[in-house]
């Protein structure tokens, strides 16, 4: 398992619910953990490992010492999100941009946990601006496309970079070259 970086198309496919927790889909939330701890990241969502099923973790530290700020979450739903703010926002698909991104202040989540239990939680400030990111990952929806114009003119040469990078690897074979690019 490795983290996908953009513009690889697996980042726009929409992630199926999840209906059977077996043991794959438990493996697979562990897996993700380890890599998100591994990159320093503060939550890694399903597509960014090449996967079509809507699972996501987060740990809202980014520390792997403070378990207790870890959520495994299967099929999470945004049920109620209130007010407007700016953040900084980065990604670990794409490594190196960080943006001010217009996020809600506070969200109400659902979510079911690898044992089936369900949970709500409810959370302002940075851990709802990470449910928000994720929860996108998982509709296919990426952070660059949230950004408003100016954030935007600010990415567009580390985009552009994204890209010439991902295509020169795709000539190279490291990524098959016959995947549908979305840009
Ligand atoms: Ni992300």
């Amino acid at each position: 398992m490795n983290v996908l970086s953009y513009p690889h198309p697996a980042l726009r496919v929409k992630a199926r619910p999840v209906t059977t927790l077996d043991a794959a889909v438990i493996q697979a939330g562990r897996e993700m953990l380890e890599l998100m701890y591994k990159q320093e990241g503060l939550g890694l969502a399903a597509q960014q490992v090449g996967l079509d099923y809507q699972i996501l973790v987060i740990n809202f530290q980014g520390d792997p010492a403070c378990p207790e700020q870890e959520v495994v979450a299967i099929n999470p739903v945004i049920l109620e999100s209130k007010g407007s703010e700016k953040g900084r926002e980065g990604c670990l698909s794409f490594p190196g941009l960080y943006q001010d991104i217009r996020r809600a202040k506070m969200v109400r989540v659902q979510y079911y946990d690898l044992t089936g239990k369900p949970f709500e939680m409810t959370c302002t400030g940075l851990p709802a601006r990470i449910w928000q990111h994720e929860i996108d990952h998982l509709n296919g929806v990426l952070f660059i496309d949230k950004m408003g114009p100016l954030a935007r003119m600010g990415s567009k040469k580390a985009i552009e970079d994204f890209v010439t990078s991902f295509r020169k690897k795709q000539e190279k074979g490291d990524i098959p070259p016959d995947v549908e690019m979305k840009l």
